[in-house]
Protein backbone atom coordinates (compact mmCIF):
# COMPACT_ATOMS: atom_id res chain seq x y z
CA UNK A 1 0.00 0.00 0.00
CA UNK A 2 1.36 3.33 -0.74
CA UNK A 3 2.32 5.99 1.11
CA UNK A 4 3.63 3.98 4.65
CA UNK A 5 0.05 4.29 6.76
CA UNK A 6 -1.98 1.65 5.86
CA UNK A 7 -5.10 0.81 5.37
CA UNK A 8 -4.70 -1.80 7.88
CA UNK A 9 -4.52 1.58 10.05
CA UNK A 10 -8.41 1.57 9.56
CA UNK A 11 -8.72 -0.96 12.43
CA UNK A 12 -7.51 1.47 14.97
CA UNK A 13 -11.01 2.12 15.31
CA UNK A 14 -11.65 -1.32 17.01
CA UNK A 15 -9.34 -0.83 19.18
CA UNK A 16 -11.98 1.71 20.82
CA UNK A 17 -15.09 -0.70 19.81
CA UNK A 18 -16.27 1.55 17.05
CA UNK A 19 -16.80 1.10 13.24
CA UNK A 20 -17.94 -2.11 12.54
CA UNK A 21 -20.77 -4.00 11.11
CA UNK A 22 -22.08 -7.28 12.09
CA UNK A 23 -23.70 -9.16 9.44
CA UNK A 24 -23.46 -12.44 9.89
CA UNK A 25 -26.99 -12.99 8.45
CA UNK A 26 -27.16 -11.97 4.91
CA UNK A 27 -25.62 -14.21 2.10
CA UNK A 28 -25.25 -15.28 -1.42
CA UNK A 29 -28.77 -18.09 -2.53
CA UNK A 30 -26.91 -21.37 -2.94
CA UNK A 31 -26.59 -22.56 -6.45
CA UNK A 32 -27.03 -26.27 -7.21
CA UNK A 33 -25.67 -26.72 -10.39
CA UNK A 34 -22.60 -24.43 -9.72
CA UNK A 35 -22.18 -27.00 -6.39
CA UNK A 36 -22.51 -30.44 -8.75
CA UNK A 37 -18.88 -28.74 -10.42
CA UNK A 38 -17.64 -27.17 -8.09
CA UNK A 39 -13.57 -28.10 -7.68
CA UNK A 40 -12.83 -28.22 -3.97
CA UNK A 41 -9.81 -25.93 -2.81
CA UNK A 42 -7.40 -29.03 -1.98
CA UNK A 43 -3.81 -28.88 -2.98
CA UNK A 44 -1.28 -31.86 -2.94
CA UNK A 45 2.00 -31.90 -0.63
CA UNK A 46 3.92 -31.18 -4.12
CA UNK A 47 1.65 -28.48 -5.13
CA UNK A 48 1.92 -26.41 -1.57
CA UNK A 49 5.37 -26.71 -1.94
CA UNK A 50 5.46 -25.23 -5.77
CA UNK A 51 3.21 -22.33 -4.15
CA UNK A 52 5.26 -21.34 -1.35
CA UNK A 53 9.07 -21.62 -3.53
CA UNK A 54 7.02 -19.49 -5.94
CA UNK A 55 6.86 -16.62 -3.61
CA UNK A 56 10.04 -16.60 -2.34
CA UNK A 57 11.50 -16.81 -5.65
CA UNK A 58 9.47 -13.63 -6.63
CA UNK A 59 10.47 -11.62 -3.32
CA UNK A 60 13.84 -12.59 -4.54
CA UNK A 61 13.33 -10.44 -7.39
CA UNK A 62 13.96 -6.62 -6.14
CA UNK A 63 11.23 -4.71 -7.93
CA UNK A 64 12.22 -1.41 -5.61
CA UNK A 65 10.19 1.62 -6.45
CA UNK A 66 12.90 4.12 -4.96
CA UNK A 67 11.31 7.52 -5.56
CA UNK A 68 8.31 8.85 -8.19
CA UNK A 69 11.00 8.55 -10.77
CA UNK A 70 13.08 6.42 -10.24
CA UNK A 71 12.51 2.00 -9.75
CA UNK A 72 14.51 -0.94 -10.44
CA UNK A 73 13.18 -1.78 -14.11
CA UNK A 74 15.85 -4.43 -14.75
CA UNK A 75 13.69 -6.10 -11.57
CA UNK A 76 10.18 -5.01 -13.09
CA UNK A 77 11.01 -7.03 -16.49
CA UNK A 78 12.45 -9.92 -14.41
CA UNK A 79 9.09 -10.14 -12.68
CA UNK A 80 7.45 -9.92 -16.07
CA UNK A 81 9.41 -13.01 -17.29
CA UNK A 82 9.50 -15.10 -13.61
CA UNK A 83 5.21 -15.44 -14.13
CA UNK A 84 5.73 -16.81 -17.73
CA UNK A 85 8.13 -18.90 -15.90
CA UNK A 86 6.01 -20.18 -12.87
CA UNK A 87 2.73 -20.16 -14.32
CA UNK A 88 2.95 -21.73 -17.90
CA UNK A 89 -0.64 -22.62 -17.97
CA UNK A 90 -2.31 -19.25 -17.55
CA UNK A 91 0.07 -17.64 -20.13
CA UNK A 92 -0.64 -20.24 -22.45
CA UNK A 93 -4.63 -20.84 -22.32
CA UNK A 94 -6.19 -19.97 -25.12
CA UNK A 95 -9.42 -18.10 -23.51
CA UNK A 96 -6.77 -16.26 -22.07
CA UNK A 97 -5.01 -12.77 -23.11
CA UNK A 98 -2.04 -11.25 -21.55
CA UNK A 99 -0.70 -7.44 -22.30
CA UNK A 100 1.76 -5.49 -21.04
CA UNK A 101 0.85 -2.04 -19.89
CA UNK A 102 2.36 1.42 -19.51
CA UNK A 103 5.89 -0.72 -20.11
CA UNK A 104 5.70 -3.21 -16.76
CA UNK A 105 2.12 -3.81 -15.35
CA UNK A 106 0.33 -6.66 -17.02
CA UNK A 107 -3.14 -6.84 -17.23
CA UNK A 108 -4.92 -10.19 -17.88
CA UNK A 109 -8.60 -10.82 -19.62
CA UNK A 110 -9.99 -14.19 -18.76
CA UNK A 111 -12.78 -14.92 -20.68
CA UNK A 112 -15.55 -16.71 -19.29
CA UNK A 113 -18.57 -18.80 -21.32
CA UNK A 114 -21.68 -16.90 -20.63
CA UNK A 115 -21.38 -12.66 -21.67
CA UNK A 116 -24.79 -11.90 -19.99
CA UNK A 117 -22.27 -11.69 -16.92
CA UNK A 118 -20.87 -8.75 -16.13
CA UNK A 119 -16.98 -9.23 -15.76
CA UNK A 120 -14.93 -8.02 -12.37
CA UNK A 121 -11.33 -7.56 -11.50
CA UNK A 122 -8.91 -9.05 -9.46
CA UNK A 123 -5.77 -6.85 -8.57
CA UNK A 124 -2.46 -6.11 -6.51
CA UNK A 125 1.33 -4.58 -7.42
CA UNK A 126 4.35 -5.99 -7.46
CA UNK A 127 6.27 -3.35 -6.85
CA UNK A 128 7.88 -2.66 -3.15
CA UNK A 129 9.27 -0.11 -1.18
CA UNK A 130 13.06 0.05 0.12
CA UNK A 131 13.85 -2.50 2.23
CA UNK A 132 17.77 -1.55 4.22
CA UNK A 133 19.02 -4.53 5.65
CA UNK A 134 19.42 -3.37 8.99
CA UNK A 135 17.22 -4.45 11.70
CA UNK A 136 16.17 -7.53 9.18
CA UNK A 137 16.70 -11.11 10.90
CA UNK A 138 17.04 -12.20 7.23
CA UNK A 139 17.85 -10.47 3.96
CA UNK A 140 15.10 -8.60 2.83
CA UNK A 141 15.28 -10.15 -0.43
CA UNK A 142 16.20 -13.66 0.25
CA UNK A 143 12.69 -14.94 0.80
CA UNK A 144 14.06 -17.23 3.26
CA UNK A 145 11.34 -19.75 5.13
CA UNK A 146 11.90 -19.88 9.02
CA UNK A 147 9.70 -21.07 11.78
CA UNK A 148 6.83 -21.04 9.27
CA UNK A 149 7.07 -18.06 7.71
CA UNK A 150 8.65 -16.66 4.47
CA UNK A 151 10.58 -13.16 5.24
CA UNK A 152 11.09 -10.47 2.61
CA UNK A 153 9.81 -7.28 1.23
CA UNK A 154 6.63 -7.83 -0.27
CA UNK A 155 5.42 -10.71 1.82
CA UNK A 156 2.49 -9.10 2.54
CA UNK A 157 2.75 -5.76 0.14
CA UNK A 158 2.00 -7.08 -1.75
CA UNK A 159 3.58 -9.48 -3.88
CA UNK A 160 1.70 -12.33 -2.16
CA UNK A 161 -1.47 -11.29 -3.56
CA UNK A 162 0.11 -10.63 -7.21
CA UNK A 163 1.58 -14.38 -6.79
CA UNK A 164 -1.75 -16.18 -4.91
CA UNK A 165 -4.16 -14.39 -7.43
CA UNK A 166 -1.75 -16.10 -10.59
CA UNK A 167 -1.56 -19.01 -8.68
CA UNK A 168 -4.77 -19.72 -7.76
CA UNK A 169 -5.67 -18.78 -11.38
CA UNK A 170 -3.18 -21.97 -12.37
CA UNK A 171 -4.02 -24.49 -10.35
CA UNK A 172 -7.90 -23.77 -11.62
CA UNK A 173 -6.53 -24.53 -14.75
CA UNK A 174 -4.59 -27.09 -14.56
CA UNK A 175 -7.62 -28.85 -13.02
CA UNK A 176 -9.76 -27.92 -15.95
CA UNK A 177 -11.83 -24.90 -14.73
CA UNK A 178 -13.67 -22.98 -17.30
CA UNK A 179 -15.39 -19.97 -15.71
CA UNK A 180 -18.84 -18.54 -16.42
CA UNK A 181 -18.12 -14.84 -15.65
CA UNK A 182 -15.04 -12.78 -17.13
CA UNK A 183 -12.75 -11.19 -15.12
CA UNK A 184 -9.57 -9.43 -15.59
CA UNK A 185 -6.44 -9.60 -13.74
CA UNK A 186 -4.34 -6.29 -12.86
CA UNK A 187 -0.91 -6.25 -11.83
CA UNK A 188 0.56 -3.17 -11.66
CA UNK A 189 4.22 -2.07 -11.36
CA UNK A 190 4.15 1.79 -9.17
CA UNK A 191 1.67 1.29 -6.87
CA UNK A 192 3.72 2.90 -4.14
CA UNK A 193 4.59 5.56 -6.41
CA UNK A 194 2.32 7.20 -9.11
CA UNK A 195 0.02 4.29 -9.55
CA UNK A 196 0.41 4.67 -13.98
CA UNK A 197 0.21 1.49 -14.45
CA UNK A 198 -3.44 0.68 -12.85
CA UNK A 199 -4.34 4.27 -14.44
CA UNK A 200 -3.70 2.91 -17.84
CA UNK A 201 -5.30 -0.41 -17.56
CA UNK A 202 -8.66 1.80 -16.09
CA UNK A 203 -8.27 3.75 -19.45
CA UNK A 204 -7.59 0.55 -21.69
CA UNK A 205 -10.97 -0.90 -20.04
CA UNK A 206 -12.58 2.26 -20.46
CA UNK A 207 -11.59 2.75 -24.01
CA UNK A 208 -12.90 -0.73 -24.78
CA UNK A 209 -16.38 0.29 -23.00
CA UNK A 210 -15.81 -2.31 -20.01
CA UNK A 211 -18.07 -1.84 -17.51
CA UNK A 212 -17.06 -3.74 -13.61
CA UNK A 213 -19.08 -6.51 -11.38
CA UNK A 214 -16.92 -4.97 -8.45
CA UNK A 215 -13.29 -4.43 -7.91
CA UNK A 216 -10.98 -6.32 -5.33
CA UNK A 217 -7.66 -4.46 -4.36
CA UNK A 218 -5.31 -4.74 -1.30
CA UNK A 219 -6.54 -3.12 1.84
CA UNK A 220 -8.39 -5.07 4.38
CA UNK A 221 -7.38 -8.25 6.66
CA UNK A 222 -8.66 -10.64 9.14
CA UNK A 223 -7.99 -8.80 12.13
CA UNK A 224 -7.90 -11.04 15.73
CA UNK A 225 -7.21 -9.96 19.16
CA UNK A 226 -7.02 -5.87 18.47
CA UNK A 227 -9.83 -5.37 20.76
CA UNK A 228 -8.73 -5.81 24.42
CA UNK A 229 -12.01 -8.24 25.75
CA UNK A 230 -12.71 -8.96 22.16
CA UNK A 231 -11.82 -12.29 21.51
CA UNK A 232 -13.56 -12.71 17.92
CA UNK A 233 -11.64 -12.69 14.66
CA UNK A 234 -12.45 -9.58 12.41
CA UNK A 235 -12.52 -9.44 8.90
CA UNK A 236 -12.25 -5.47 7.25
CA UNK A 237 -13.40 -5.18 4.25
CA UNK A 238 -12.53 -1.33 2.86
CA UNK A 239 -15.25 0.44 1.07
CA UNK A 240 -13.75 3.23 0.92
CA UNK A 241 -10.27 5.78 1.01
CA UNK A 242 -9.41 9.14 2.44
CA UNK A 243 -8.44 11.64 -0.26
CA UNK A 244 -5.57 13.47 0.00
CA UNK A 245 -3.88 16.65 -0.29
CA UNK A 246 -0.69 18.42 0.15
CA UNK A 247 -0.20 21.79 0.12
CA UNK A 248 2.26 24.01 -0.05
CA UNK A 249 2.30 27.50 2.24
CA UNK A 250 4.66 30.09 1.42
CA UNK A 251 5.70 33.46 2.59
CA UNK A 252 7.68 36.22 0.20
CA UNK A 253 9.06 38.76 2.33
CA UNK A 254 11.62 40.82 1.43
CA UNK A 255 15.33 39.81 2.65
CA UNK A 256 18.16 41.55 4.05
CA UNK A 257 20.83 41.88 6.59
CA UNK A 258 20.04 40.34 10.16
CA UNK A 259 21.92 43.71 12.14
CA UNK A 260 18.20 45.92 11.42
CA UNK A 261 15.47 43.19 11.13
CA UNK A 262 12.52 44.36 10.05
CA UNK A 263 9.43 43.22 12.88
CA UNK A 264 8.31 40.45 10.90
CA UNK A 265 9.64 37.68 8.71
CA UNK A 266 8.57 35.19 6.34
CA UNK A 267 9.90 32.65 8.65
CA UNK A 268 8.22 34.37 11.85
CA UNK A 269 4.39 34.53 9.57
CA UNK A 270 4.71 31.15 8.17
CA UNK A 271 5.31 29.83 11.60
CA UNK A 272 2.51 31.53 13.34
CA UNK A 273 0.32 30.64 10.61
CA UNK A 274 1.27 26.44 10.82
CA UNK A 275 0.90 26.78 14.42
CA UNK A 276 -2.45 27.85 13.83
CA UNK A 277 -3.26 24.95 11.61
CA UNK A 278 -2.17 22.53 13.74
CA UNK A 279 -3.39 23.85 17.26
CA UNK A 280 -7.21 24.23 15.18
CA UNK A 281 -8.82 20.65 14.23
CA UNK A 282 -10.81 20.08 11.57
CA UNK A 283 -14.48 19.89 12.30
CA UNK A 284 -16.02 16.37 13.19
CA UNK A 285 -18.04 14.62 10.86
CA UNK A 286 -20.10 12.04 12.46
CA UNK A 287 -22.96 11.37 9.92
CA UNK A 288 -21.64 10.76 6.81
CA UNK A 289 -19.49 7.01 5.96
CA UNK A 290 -20.09 4.15 7.61
CA UNK A 291 -19.97 5.15 11.27
CA UNK A 292 -23.15 5.37 12.58
CA UNK A 293 -24.54 2.62 10.90
CA UNK A 294 -21.71 0.25 11.87
CA UNK A 295 -21.83 1.07 15.48
CA UNK A 296 -25.48 0.36 15.83
CA UNK A 297 -25.19 -2.75 14.32
CA UNK A 298 -21.82 -3.97 16.12
CA UNK A 299 -23.86 -2.97 19.53
CA UNK A 300 -24.86 -6.47 20.26
CA UNK A 301 -21.62 -7.47 20.86
CA UNK A 302 -20.84 -5.73 23.58
CA UNK A 303 -22.26 -6.32 26.93
CA UNK A 304 -24.14 -3.49 29.30
CA UNK A 305 -23.52 -0.19 28.98
CA UNK A 306 -21.65 -0.19 25.71
CA UNK A 307 -24.41 -2.11 23.42
CA UNK A 308 -26.49 0.72 24.88
CA UNK A 309 -23.95 3.75 23.88
CA UNK A 310 -23.30 1.79 20.46
CA UNK A 311 -26.66 1.67 19.33
CA UNK A 312 -28.20 5.13 19.81
CA UNK A 313 -25.40 6.63 18.57
CA UNK A 314 -27.13 10.04 17.99
CA UNK A 315 -27.63 10.06 21.58
CA UNK A 316 -24.30 9.79 22.74
CA UNK A 317 -22.66 11.34 19.77
CA UNK A 318 -20.21 13.84 22.27
CA UNK A 319 -19.58 10.68 24.31
CA UNK A 320 -18.51 9.00 21.29
CA UNK A 321 -16.46 11.36 19.00
CA UNK A 322 -14.94 12.54 22.82
CA UNK A 323 -13.30 9.23 23.31
CA UNK A 324 -12.36 8.61 19.27
CA UNK A 325 -10.38 11.96 19.81
CA UNK A 326 -7.78 11.18 22.32
CA UNK A 327 -6.32 8.64 19.64
CA UNK A 328 -4.46 9.80 16.93
CA UNK A 329 -5.81 6.46 14.65
CA UNK A 330 -9.85 6.67 15.61
CA UNK A 331 -9.26 10.48 15.69
CA UNK A 332 -8.57 10.21 11.91
CA UNK A 333 -11.78 8.33 11.72
CA UNK A 334 -14.27 11.24 12.01
CA UNK A 335 -12.23 13.93 10.40
CA UNK A 336 -9.90 15.24 8.28
CA UNK A 337 -6.59 14.92 9.49
CA UNK A 338 -3.24 17.20 8.65
CA UNK A 339 0.18 16.93 9.34
CA UNK A 340 3.04 19.30 9.06
CA UNK A 341 5.38 17.90 7.10
CA UNK A 342 8.27 19.81 5.76
CA UNK A 343 9.32 23.25 6.45
CA UNK A 344 12.04 25.16 4.55
CA UNK A 345 13.38 28.71 5.25
CA UNK A 346 17.47 30.32 5.68
CA UNK A 347 20.43 30.02 4.43
CA UNK A 348 22.55 31.79 6.57
CA UNK A 349 23.04 32.95 9.83
CA UNK A 350 22.92 36.54 9.19
CA UNK A 351 20.83 36.74 6.16
CA UNK A 352 17.21 37.13 6.84
CA UNK A 353 14.79 34.71 3.94
CA UNK A 354 12.92 36.18 1.99
CA UNK A 355 11.03 33.22 1.17
CA UNK A 356 9.57 30.37 3.78
CA UNK A 357 7.60 27.43 2.61
CA UNK A 358 5.65 24.74 4.52
CA UNK A 359 4.03 21.23 3.11
CA UNK A 360 0.87 20.44 4.43
CA UNK A 361 -0.58 16.38 4.42
CA UNK A 362 -4.42 16.33 4.73
CA UNK A 363 -5.59 13.33 4.99
CA UNK A 364 -9.88 13.90 3.95
CA UNK A 365 -12.61 12.55 5.03
CA UNK A 366 -15.20 10.90 3.21
CA UNK A 367 -17.79 13.78 4.02
CA UNK A 368 -15.46 16.34 2.62
CA UNK A 369 -13.89 17.61 -0.57
CA UNK A 370 -10.71 19.10 -1.57
CA UNK A 371 -12.25 22.80 -2.12
CA UNK A 372 -14.38 22.72 1.16
CA UNK A 373 -10.72 21.77 2.75
CA UNK A 374 -8.62 24.13 0.91
CA UNK A 375 -11.26 26.80 2.17
CA UNK A 376 -11.27 26.15 5.93
CA UNK A 377 -7.41 26.10 5.75
CA UNK A 378 -7.86 29.22 4.41
CA UNK A 379 -9.91 30.66 6.83
CA UNK A 380 -7.93 29.06 9.96
CA UNK A 381 -4.82 30.77 8.49
CA UNK A 382 -6.64 34.04 8.32
CA UNK A 383 -3.44 35.91 6.94
CA UNK A 384 -2.82 37.44 3.28
CA UNK A 385 0.62 37.38 3.15
CA UNK A 386 0.56 33.26 3.01
CA UNK A 387 0.07 31.93 -0.56
CA UNK A 388 -0.91 28.86 -0.41
CA UNK A 389 -0.32 26.08 -3.73
CA UNK A 390 -2.02 22.52 -4.17
CA UNK A 391 0.83 20.42 -4.85
CA UNK A 392 -1.41 17.24 -5.04
CA UNK A 393 -4.84 16.51 -4.86
CA UNK A 394 -7.86 13.79 -4.79
CA UNK A 395 -11.43 13.68 -3.57
CA UNK A 396 -12.29 10.92 -1.08
CA UNK A 397 -13.34 7.61 -3.02
CA UNK A 398 -17.13 6.97 -3.11
CA UNK A 399 -18.26 4.79 -0.26
CA UNK A 400 -18.63 1.07 -2.22
CA UNK A 401 -22.12 -0.31 -1.52
CA UNK A 402 -21.90 -2.92 1.42
CA UNK A 403 -25.57 -4.21 1.77
CA UNK A 404 -27.47 -7.68 0.54
CA UNK A 405 -27.21 -6.77 -3.19
CA UNK A 406 -23.86 -5.19 -3.27
CA UNK A 407 -22.51 -8.39 -5.60
CA UNK A 408 -18.38 -7.76 -4.21
CA UNK A 409 -19.25 -7.40 -0.85
CA UNK A 410 -21.58 -10.50 -0.73
CA UNK A 411 -19.19 -12.40 -2.26
CA UNK A 412 -16.01 -11.37 -0.19
CA UNK A 413 -18.27 -12.70 2.73
CA UNK A 414 -19.17 -15.77 1.18
CA UNK A 415 -15.53 -16.50 0.84
CA UNK A 416 -14.56 -15.64 4.19
CA UNK A 417 -17.00 -17.72 5.67
CA UNK A 418 -16.31 -20.82 3.83
CA UNK A 419 -12.34 -20.49 3.71
CA UNK A 420 -12.28 -19.03 7.17
CA UNK A 421 -15.18 -19.96 8.84
CA UNK A 422 -14.29 -19.03 12.34
CA UNK A 423 -14.80 -15.20 11.16
CA UNK A 424 -18.63 -14.84 12.02
CA UNK A 425 -18.01 -10.95 11.64
CA UNK A 426 -17.48 -8.52 8.59
CA UNK A 427 -17.20 -4.88 8.87
CA UNK A 428 -17.22 -2.20 6.50
CA UNK A 429 -13.74 0.26 7.00
CA UNK A 430 -12.46 3.38 5.31
CA UNK A 431 -8.65 2.98 4.24
CA UNK A 432 -6.65 5.81 5.58
CA UNK A 433 -4.15 5.20 2.97
CA UNK A 434 -4.17 5.19 -0.79
CA UNK A 435 -4.51 1.75 -3.36
CA UNK A 436 -4.32 1.21 -7.18
CA UNK A 437 -8.05 1.31 -7.50
CA UNK A 438 -8.85 4.24 -6.89
CA UNK A 439 -8.38 4.81 -10.63
CA UNK A 440 -11.57 2.49 -11.47
CA UNK A 441 -14.62 4.66 -9.99
CA UNK A 442 -15.56 4.98 -13.83
CA UNK A 443 -15.73 1.29 -14.47
CA UNK A 444 -17.56 0.87 -11.26
CA UNK A 445 -19.26 1.61 -7.83
CA UNK A 446 -18.02 -1.54 -5.79
CA UNK A 447 -14.21 -1.13 -4.87
CA UNK A 448 -13.78 -3.46 -2.37
CA UNK A 449 -10.09 -3.79 -0.85
CA UNK A 450 -9.57 -6.95 1.29
CA UNK A 451 -6.44 -9.12 1.66
CA UNK A 452 -7.47 -12.57 3.09
CA UNK A 453 -4.97 -12.93 5.40
CA UNK A 454 -5.06 -12.76 9.40
CA UNK A 455 -2.97 -9.72 10.61
CA UNK A 456 -1.49 -10.16 13.93
CA UNK A 457 -0.52 -6.62 15.54
CA UNK A 458 3.26 -6.96 15.48
CA UNK A 459 2.66 -6.99 11.48
CA UNK A 460 1.39 -3.60 11.44
CA UNK A 461 5.20 -2.45 11.85
CA UNK A 462 6.17 -4.51 9.16
CA UNK A 463 4.64 -2.48 6.42
CA UNK A 464 7.34 -0.85 5.00
CA UNK A 465 9.26 -1.46 7.70
CA UNK A 466 11.79 -4.66 9.13
CA UNK A 467 10.59 -8.17 9.21
CA UNK A 468 8.03 -8.31 6.69
CA UNK A 469 6.57 -11.87 6.93
CA UNK A 470 3.99 -14.35 5.83
CA UNK A 471 3.04 -17.44 7.45
CA UNK A 472 3.26 -20.38 4.81
CA UNK A 473 -0.20 -21.12 5.92
CA UNK A 474 -1.40 -17.95 5.75
CA UNK A 475 -0.31 -17.58 2.26
CA UNK A 476 -1.39 -21.20 1.21
CA UNK A 477 -4.97 -20.02 2.66
CA UNK A 478 -5.11 -16.72 0.20
CA UNK A 479 -4.70 -18.90 -2.97
CA UNK A 480 -7.08 -20.92 -1.49
CA UNK A 481 -9.68 -17.86 -1.05
CA UNK A 482 -8.75 -16.73 -4.48
CA UNK A 483 -9.70 -20.27 -5.78
CA UNK A 484 -12.88 -20.18 -4.15
CA UNK A 485 -13.35 -16.41 -4.64
CA UNK A 486 -13.45 -17.35 -8.85
CA UNK A 487 -15.75 -20.32 -8.56
CA UNK A 488 -18.02 -18.18 -5.98
CA UNK A 489 -18.14 -15.42 -8.63
CA UNK A 490 -19.51 -17.77 -11.32
CA UNK A 491 -23.06 -17.32 -9.47
CA UNK A 492 -25.43 -15.73 -12.17
CA UNK A 493 -27.92 -14.87 -8.98
CA UNK A 494 -28.14 -11.62 -6.91
CA UNK A 495 -27.43 -11.91 -3.53
CA UNK A 496 -30.40 -12.35 -1.11
CA UNK A 497 -30.96 -11.56 2.61
CA UNK A 498 -31.41 -14.96 4.32
CA UNK A 499 -32.43 -12.96 8.00
CA UNK A 500 -33.94 -9.24 7.82
CA UNK A 501 -32.63 -7.29 10.26
CA UNK A 502 -35.56 -5.34 12.46
C1 LIG B 1 17.91 -4.33 -9.70
O1 LIG B 1 17.43 -5.63 -9.92
C2 LIG B 1 18.39 -6.55 -10.39
C3 LIG B 1 17.71 -7.89 -10.60
O2 LIG B 1 16.69 -7.79 -11.55
C4 LIG B 1 19.51 -6.69 -9.39
O3 LIG B 1 20.51 -7.55 -9.91
C5 LIG B 1 20.09 -5.33 -9.07
O4 LIG B 1 21.02 -5.44 -8.02
C6 LIG B 1 19.00 -4.35 -8.66
N1 LIG B 1 19.55 -3.03 -8.49
C7 LIG B 1 19.39 -2.30 -7.38
C8 LIG B 1 20.00 -0.95 -7.40
O5 LIG B 1 18.79 -2.72 -6.41
C1 LIG C 1 7.99 34.18 -4.01
O1 LIG C 1 9.35 33.82 -4.13
C2 LIG C 1 9.59 32.71 -5.00
C3 LIG C 1 11.06 32.36 -4.91
O2 LIG C 1 11.87 33.46 -5.08
C4 LIG C 1 9.15 33.09 -6.40
O3 LIG C 1 9.35 32.00 -7.27
C5 LIG C 1 7.70 33.47 -6.38
O4 LIG C 1 7.28 33.91 -7.66
C6 LIG C 1 7.43 34.58 -5.38
N1 LIG C 1 6.01 34.81 -5.29
C7 LIG C 1 5.48 36.05 -5.20
C8 LIG C 1 3.99 36.12 -5.16
O5 LIG C 1 6.16 37.04 -5.12
C1 LIG D 1 -19.26 -18.85 14.05
O1 LIG D 1 -20.24 -19.49 13.28
C2 LIG D 1 -20.13 -20.89 13.27
C3 LIG D 1 -21.13 -21.43 12.28
O2 LIG D 1 -22.34 -20.73 12.36
C4 LIG D 1 -20.35 -21.42 14.67
O3 LIG D 1 -20.21 -22.82 14.66
C5 LIG D 1 -19.31 -20.81 15.58
O4 LIG D 1 -19.54 -21.20 16.90
C6 LIG D 1 -19.35 -19.31 15.49
N1 LIG D 1 -18.22 -18.81 16.22
C7 LIG D 1 -18.31 -17.77 17.03
C8 LIG D 1 -17.04 -17.37 17.69
O5 LIG D 1 -19.34 -17.15 17.22
C1 LIG E 1 -13.51 9.12 -15.89
O1 LIG E 1 -14.26 9.52 -17.01
C2 LIG E 1 -14.20 10.92 -17.29
C3 LIG E 1 -15.17 11.22 -18.42
O2 LIG E 1 -14.94 10.38 -19.50
C4 LIG E 1 -12.76 11.31 -17.59
O3 LIG E 1 -12.68 12.69 -17.83
C5 LIG E 1 -11.89 10.94 -16.40
O4 LIG E 1 -10.54 11.20 -16.72
C6 LIG E 1 -12.04 9.47 -16.06
N1 LIG E 1 -11.32 9.21 -14.82
C7 LIG E 1 -10.47 8.19 -14.66
C8 LIG E 1 -9.82 8.07 -13.34
O5 LIG E 1 -10.24 7.37 -15.52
Amino acid sequence: MAQRCVCVLALAAMLLLVFATVSRSMGLRSDEHQRASRIPSEFSKEERVAMKEALKGAIQIPTVTFSYEKANTTALVEFGKYIYKVFPTVLSTSFIQHEVVEEYSHLFTIQGSDPSLQPYLLMAHFDVVPAPEEGWEVPPFSGLERDGAIYGRGTLDDKNSVMALLQALELLLIRKYIPRRSFFISLGHDEESSGTGAQRVSALLQSRGVQLAFVVDEGGFILDDVIPDFKKPIALIGVSEKGSMNLLLQVNMSSGHSSAPPKETSIGILAAAVSRLEQTQMPIIFGSGTLVTVLRQLADEFPFPVDKILSNPWLFEPLITRFMERNPLTNAIIRTTKALTIFEAGIKVNVIPSVAKATVNFRIHSGQTVQEVLELTKNIVADNRVQFHVMTAFDPLPISPYDDKALGYQLLRQTIQSVFPEVNITIPGTCLANTDSRFFTNLTTGIYRFNPYYLQPEDLKSFHGVNEKISVQGYENQVKFIFELIQNADTDQEPVSHLHKP
